[in-house]
């Protein structure tokens, strides 16, 4: 079964409806001409984060200092926390450009994103390792086992292995962490648990999908994550880093690389090119932390539900859609997490059957077959913005560094499940660059699915650290 054509047929949908319908199409549309200047602005953003001063995107140093060779060997673990899971991964290197991993995913409960005790975040983490381990090593193991902390949030970094959280990101809103540097409070759990341990590296997920793609494949420019967050990393020149100066160890010199987790999340803040409609603008106030992430409540995942659950009320508000329904569920706030939009817009049936099941055995509400089509259609024009909004980071990040090509290595769950995603993507690219109309594989930049990021990205970070401790460099 094909899914309809994008847009369906709204043959028969009421003229006041499709009226309404018109307003949305023009709130989420971002034409060629405005995506060609978000990215120019936002390539300017990217280079003010690198100055001394500053600027609103953070530009975070990773210290991690070179590009991995491929020859990097051994075991490690690593944990990935910053999405809906908590995955617990062991990875062996196998220093020829290959790694085999084997990993558990421990679901976070939701209301650890808000708990009012960090200790009990850094105890599940430390509890879901303690299984994990005994499970993979029942007979002990001879010395402790590198770990690489994935914690895909904004963390400064004075060295590979601490990150002090400057803010919650993605709806987690925990007290008592910002500020503070969360290794030694994961640390702190894991010693309480004896379990043999030794927290090498902190990786942003963002920087863990660069390197591991670079692992396996020497031409990679971007590592890119379109998921819960939206967020990129990239190498930047260490001399081209101003806020670097003074901070480096004499080992690296001016033309040596160093990767930079962009956290362009936050891109835009202060409300200078990104087109925000109504329902952004109410995510934003009701969010724990309203004036942040601007770039990531438009279009990563975990706002995609949101925003449709918003269109959605709105319409039902102005009498048009669902009368006499029990709205009860949809009025909870983040009911609808990115899989309804994105099995929404997969529904293969002409009259929407799935999403009439998903919509009533879920949140309760029975649906009209034009009610359908029309929240279908609102589907469309969130996925869409988002994948064409996502991009600019990409097409800042090439005219920031002068790339004319390259690959770009993606993770993250709109990348991998949302429908049409990646066409998207590739369109709003062509639209940037005016490149020829052609196949996306044959464009200048092409977004490739990464490689296991947070896990074999983490490890291979893990190596490199070890490798400079041992050295007696930081
Ligand atoms: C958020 C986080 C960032 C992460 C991204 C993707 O933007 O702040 O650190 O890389 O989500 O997970």
């Amino acid at each position: 079964k094909k899914p309809p054509a994008r847009k369906g047929s709204m043959v028969d949908v009421p003229q006041e409806l499709l009226a309404e319908l018109n307003t949305l199409e023009q709130q989420f549309a971002v034409s060629g001409e405005q995506l060609i200047k978000i990215s120019e602005h936002f390539a300017e953003e990217l280079g003010k984060g690198l100055s001394k001063e500053g600027g609103n995107i953070p530009m975070i140093p990773s210290w991690v200092v070179e590009y991995p060779t491929g020859k990097e060997s051994g075991d490690f673990l690593a944990i990935d926390l910053g999405g809906t899971n908590l995955r617990v991964v062991l990875i062996k290197l196998g220093g020829d450009r290959t790694f085999d991993s084997t990993q558990s995913k421990y679901k976070l409960p939701e209301e650890m994103r808000t708990t009012q005790k960090p200790e009990e975040l850094f105890a599940f983490i430390a509890e879901s390792l303690k299984n994990f381990v005994d499970e993979q090593f029942p007979k002990g193991v001879d010395k402790p086992l590198p770990l690489g902390f994935t914690f895909s949030f904004p963390a400064s970094q004075k060295k590979i292995n601490s990150g002090v959280l400057q803010r919650w990101t993605k709806g987690f809103d925990i007290p008592n962490v910002e500020g503070h540097d969360v290794v030694p409070m994961l640390k702190a759990e894991i010693e309480k648990r004896n379990i043999p341990i030794d927290v090498v590296a902190l990786i942003n997920d963002t920087t863990g999908t660069l390197v591991a793609s670079l692992y396996t494949d020497g031409d990679t420019k971007m590592g890119v994550i379109f998921g819960t967050g939206v967020n990129g990393a990239y190498y930047d020149v260490v001399k081209d880093i101003p806020k670097l100066e003074g901070k480096l160890a004499s080992d690296i010199p001016g033309e040596s690389v160093m990767a930079i987790n962009c956290e362009y999340g936050s891109f835009d803040n202060e409300h200078v090119v990104l087109p925000r409609n109504k329902y952004d603008i109410q995510i934003d106030e009701e969010s724990p932390r309203p004036g942040q992430q601007a770039f990531e409540k438009m279009s990563s995942g975990y706002y995609l539900g949101e925003l449709l659950r918003l269109a959605i009320l709105d319409l039902h508000s102005k009498g048009l859609i669902l009368k006499d329904q029990d709205m009860t569920k949809l009025n909870k706030p983040f009911i609808m997490d990115t899989s309804y939009p994105s099995r929404i817009e997969d529904d293969p049936f002409e009259n929407l059957e799935d999403t009439d099941e998903i919509l009533q055995s879920e949140i309760g509400i029975k649906t009209t077959v034009q009610e359908r089509k029309v929240i279908r259609r609102i589907c469309e024009l969130i996925g869409t913005r988002s994948a064409r909004l996502g991009v600019c980071g990409i097409a800042g990040v090439f005219k920031k560094r002068g790339y004319k090509s390259g690959s770009v290595a993606c993770d993250g769950s709109v990348f991998n499940r949302y429908p049409d995603f990646k066409e998207q993507a590739a369109q709003a690219l062509r639209d940037i660059f005016g490149w020829e109309k052609g196949e996306a594989s044959s464009y200048p930049i092409v977004l490739t699915a990464a490689e296991d990021g947070s896990g074999a990205g983490a490890a291979v970070i893990a190596a490199l650290a070890q490798k400079r401790l041992a050295a007696g460099l930081s």
